[in-house]
């Protein structure tokens, strides 16, 4: 006999309940009911789509416990709950346990939703297996986790999924003349790589440009970091890894939308050949930028590969990047920052990032924190010279490198928040929580259904 999972409202009150209630149920979590192998999980609002989400990650926990071969959830008449119980049950019991000596026996439960319609559980499989590639890689230590080990696996990813590839060696990055990109790179034993993945599917309806901040590791350069801020900057290739995630998404999925991925792999660290604040370095959009802190070397990383990315002449490029600490001070560690020039384009993503179950913000681009990155000997500064706003002037400074003509073409999703929490929360486990994939996945499924419209030169349907 399989284990019925049955959801039910905190307050509810029945005999299975109560009975449940009588060995010390409170109403809210799991609880397990052996005589009738019935999971209760016990949620605030049974008609929330976030707490279903969360309902499914708490079941398939439970179920970790419980050794049975087979779960059921009946399911919802609403396909978008059953979604996203689905997604919740199959994501929520991530673990990485890759450096556990002693690694947990555990009979693997298969959760089945009888009610659900089978796309939703193609869909709900897919999004677990992108997320658990983003967070494996990103909870990979940086001694393993290295540019090249990230651009190796990307290189995999492409013959798995038929994916165009190019990876960029670092003569490659010298004569594309990436030399703020390079500077970053220059004192890790670890050389740069840039990756270049593409999804074209036969008709495209547009064509997206995916940005990926790659810093395998982040020390802080020579502006080091204090030993408490270093601890977790593994997770600072979050944003390349998440593109990794988005990639396998999209190609198992087979939207109508051609997508690149661009990845930025580096690491940043000192040494005598590092590069210093008050270096000048040419960019490869030729805009100079003064070095006033080596710590703000994802926006150096980027701005190349933004560079990049506009040769290709997309529809729309979004960067996803673990970009500022005053991200996290502002939004809290579970909501990532949505900027731009192109107020509809926020709108929509914010839209999507919120129905997939990610949180998310728009902050708002202004002209008095824009004169805080100019600099006195070069074109822009990579710091600003006020303490406050920096997630907005990071935002800004990339900007500066985004060509008049995709100035309403970009988005820069700043992760830094939600990419790695030191805690167990939602539907992620502690670590890496894949943030970015199921927000891009949900906004790109929306543009391939036409719910948003994108100007496009490639959409005659437009
Ligand atoms: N990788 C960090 C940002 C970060 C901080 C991500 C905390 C995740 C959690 C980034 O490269 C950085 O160090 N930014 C500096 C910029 C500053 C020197 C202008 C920061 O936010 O302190
Ligand atoms: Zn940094
Ligand atoms: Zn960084």
């Amino acid at each position: 006999m399989s284990v019925t999972i049955k959801i039910i409202d905190k307050k509810a009150e029945s005999k299975e309940i109560n009975l449940a209630k009588s060995y010390g149920f409170n109403g809210s979590g799991a609880f397990f009911l052996q005589e009738s192998k019935t999971l209760l999980i016990g949620v605030e609002n049974e008609k929330c789509v976030d707490s279903i989400r969360e309902a499914g990650s708490i079941a398939a926990n439970a179920l970790k416990g419980i050794s049975e071969k087979e779960a059921v959830f009946k399911g919802f008449k609403d396909e978008n709950l059953n979604k996203a119980f689905l997604v919740g049950a199959f994501a929520g019991d991530y673990e990485f346990n890759e450096y556990k000596s002693k690694k947990q026996k555990e009979v693997k439960t298969q959760i089945i939703v009888p009610d659900a319609d089978k796309k939703s559980v193609k869909f709900a499989k897919i999004i677990a297996e992108s997320l658990k590639i983003t967070r494996d890689l990103v909870n990979t230590m940086p001694e393993t986790a290295t540019p090249k080990f990230i651009a190796n696996y990307a290189k995999t990813l492409a013959e798995n999924e038929n994916l165009d590839c190019k990876i960029l060696e670092e003569k490659e990055l010298k004569k594309e003349k990436m030399g703020a990109f390079l500077a970053v790179a220059k004192a890790s034993v670890n050389a740069p790589f840039l990756a270049h993945l593409t999804y074209k599917p036969k008709k495209a309806k547009y064509k997206i440009a995916l940005v990926g901040k790659g810093l395998t590791y982040d020390s802080g350069g020579l502006s080091l970091k204090p030993g408490d801020y270093m601890r977790t900057m593994k997770a600072d290739k979050s944003g390349a890894c998440a593109v990794l995630g988005i990639l396998n998404a999209i190609s198992k999925i087979g939207l109508d939308i051609e997508v690149h991925g661009i990845l930025g792999l580096a690491e940043n660290m000192i040494g005598g050949n590092a590069y210093k604040p008050d270096d000048i370095l040419i960019s490869r959009e030729k805009i100079s930028i003064e070095v006033g802190n080596t710590d703000a070397e994802g926006r150096l990383v980027l701005a190349d590969c933004l560079s990049y990315a506009q040769d290709l002449k997309p529809d729309l490029i979004i960067d996803l990047a673990t970009l500022t600490g005053a991200c996290v001070v502002g939004l809290g560690e579970y909501t990532s920052g949505i900027m731009g020039y192109n107020k509809n384009l926020q709108n929509n993503f914010l839209q999507a990032a919120l129905d997939s179950g990610e949180l998310a913000t728009i902050l708002h681009f202004n002209r008095h924190i824009k004169k805080l990155i100019e600099s006195k000997i070069a074109d822009v500064s990579n710091v600003s010279s006020s303490r406050y706003g920096g997630a907005i002037s990071a935002g800004m400074f990339l900007g500066e490198f985004i060509r008049e003509e995709f100035k309403d073409k970009w988005l820069h999703i700043d992760i830094a928040g939600p990419a790695y929490v030191e805690k167990s929360w939602d539907i992620n486990s502690f670590g890496a929580s894949g943030a970015g994939v199921r927000a891009v996945v949900e906004f790109l499924k929306y543009l391939d259904s036409g719910c948003f419209k994108l100007e496009s030169k490639n959409n005659k349907a437009k």
